[in-house]
């Protein structure tokens, strides 16, 4: 062998390459992994008030139409000190105004696109006619307008509004463009609930971000596969914010108009709190939880009672969401966060307790369903076939309760939403649903491997012609094509084809 020290050299070489590259891959995994994890909890300096996003009632028209004005433009915004970062907003540079309107009443936003590019309006949550719904197929141009116009016909919720361009969604909620659409009824005004805006009734509006020098920083982490996971909170478009409270029950709205992040929110000292509403509206009676989970799209209504002149704080926990090992981390399982700081006066407005029973739910038992669909959630497509602009899913007849089967056939995070219908949730893996999914709701989270049992009606009205939407809520996931169409006909009818687009 001491006669050919190439040979020797070169097995030496090989040698070492199959030692290091392992050793230097491994090394970099652990890396990536150890680094993906992220906890502002108990280190956050709650330094800025809690903004308020501004209530708009709209004007009343002489017919009794309750008429908005939405114009979605571009600004800048200073979320950190002395640092301006470019934004969207809706009337404004972040964010929306909170529109709000009573059951029964007629309603007409007059939308108009100031962005430099074409975008939509989306109501999520309401019930109203396809071709108002502001989904993929009611595209309004950059420097267009568009008014739809609606009567609200279901029970008081929390719903908001956001864009929902095909494959841009989640680029332009990121941006900043999403408010809350608040809805009363007769109902909810009757019961004994903190019902004052920005005082003891408190919308939280949370994302999570990153930042560059001017802007936000929106690229995918390597193996993301959530899509875009952000390392600081904003609530209401505020970092680290605090609220002072004067009532001893607060009810808070939290929204997760997140992308991608799944929330598990908590008080940090563990308090109970009373959950009275999920998507669609009130809850039956109040249920007691220590932890409510959200996923995108996904909101809750609690109340939480203080005392006077303490503080607490709401955090999010690592997820329980059936997450293997791997996706756990790098879907941002395993991140903690400190949300909102709630401080109470030194003396508080004594408040009557929560009342026993808050509202019918309004949501099918699925007892009269005239049929079951399957919905396999793949990152490929829903039941593997990419959402296509000119292809109509799934036809249901105005009136009918179906039960649609929503299985995660992939080892990511998934939810689904459905646009216009209210559901419930019969089962999940065939046992009953967990409390915080025993209201109405329109956005269910889906873990990996696991079974989800709906039951909605489609109440119309018809129009063969203009399809909803239904599709995963993680905004990339949906950009990348796991979304599907389906419309209302009226029995009988067959579905038409989408206005405008496809060939
Ligand atoms: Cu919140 Cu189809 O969307
Ligand atoms: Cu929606
Ligand atoms: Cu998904």
């Amino acid at each position: 062998m001491a006669s050919v020290p190439w040979l020797r050299r070169l097995l030496l070489g090989v040698a070492l390459l199959v030692v290091l590259v392992p050793a230097l891959i491994g090394g970099c995994v652990t890396w990536v992994y150890t680094g993906a994890a992220i906890s502002t909890a108990g280190s956050t300096d709650f330094r800025n008030e809690l903004a308020i996003p501004p209530l708009a009632e709209g004007a009343l028209d002489p017919d009794g139409t309750r008429i908005f004005d939405l114009e979605m433009r571009t600004g800048r915004k200073e979320f950190r000190p002395a640092q301006t970062t470019e934004t969207w907003g809706f009337n404004g540079d972040y964010l929306g105004p909170t529109l709000r309107a009573r059951r029964g009443e007629r309603v007409e936003v007059r939308v108009r696109n100031a962005l430099p590019e074409a975008s939509t309006v989306h109501w999520h949550g309401m019930h109203l006619p396809a071709a108002m719904d502001g989904g993929p197929h009611q595209t309004v141009a950059a420097g267009a307008s568009w008014t739809p116009r609606w009567t609200i016909d279901q029970p008081a919720a929390t719903l908001w509004y956001h864009p929902h361009p095909h494959g841009a969604t989640e680029q332009h909620v990121r941006r900043g463009l999403a408010g809350l659409f608040l809805l009363d009824d007769e109902n909810a005004e009757s019961l004994s609930l903190p019902a004052e805006y920005g005082v003891d009734d408190l919308p939280v509006i949370v994302q999570d971000v990153k930042f560059t020098g001017s802007g936000f920083d929106n690229a995918h982490r390597i193996f993301r596969n959530a899509g875009f996971l952000g390392e600081q909170i904003l609530v209401n478009g505020t970092l680290a914010p605090y609220r002072e409270v004067g009532a001893e029950l607060v009810r808070l709205r939290l929204l997760n108009a997140s992308t991608a992040r799944i929330y598990n929110f908590a008080f940090a000292d563990e308090r109970t709190f009373a959950l009275i509403g999920t998507d669609g509206g009130l809850v039956p009676r109040p249920l007691t939880l220590d932890r409510v989970q959200l996923s995108p799209g996904e909101r809750a209504e609690i109340v939480v009672r203080m005392r006077a002149g303490e503080r607490t704080v709401l955090r999010s926990n690592p997820l329980d969401a059936g997450l293997d090992f791997w996706n756990q981390r790098f879907s941002g399982g395993d991140d903690r966060f400190d949300i909102l700081e709630l401080r109470a006066a030194a003396a508080l407005r004594p408040a009557p307790p929560l009342p026993a029973a808050l509202a019918a739910l309004s949501v099918p038992d699925g007892a009269q369903a005239a049929r079951e669909r399957h919905f396999d959630l793949n990152l490929a497509g829903i039941n593997n076939v990419p959402m296509a602009m000119d292809r109509i899913d799934l036809t249901v007849t105005r009136g009918s309760t179906e039960i649609w089967v929503v299985r995660n056939a992939d080892g990511m995070p998934h939810n689904f939403h459905v646009h216009d219908a209210q559901f419930r949730v019969l089962s999940v893996n065939g046992g009953p649903p967990p409390a915080p999914l025993t209201g109405a709701k329109d956005t269910v989270f889906v873990a990996p491997d696991s079974t989800v049992r709906l039951a909605l009606r489609f109440d119309g009205p018809a129009d063969p012609d203009t399809p909803y939407m239904y599709h995963c809520h993680l905004l990339w996931h949906e950009d990348q094509g796991m979304m599907g169409q389906f419309v209302v006909v009226e029995p009988g009818q067959a579905a038409g084809a989408p206005p405008g687009h496809g060939h």
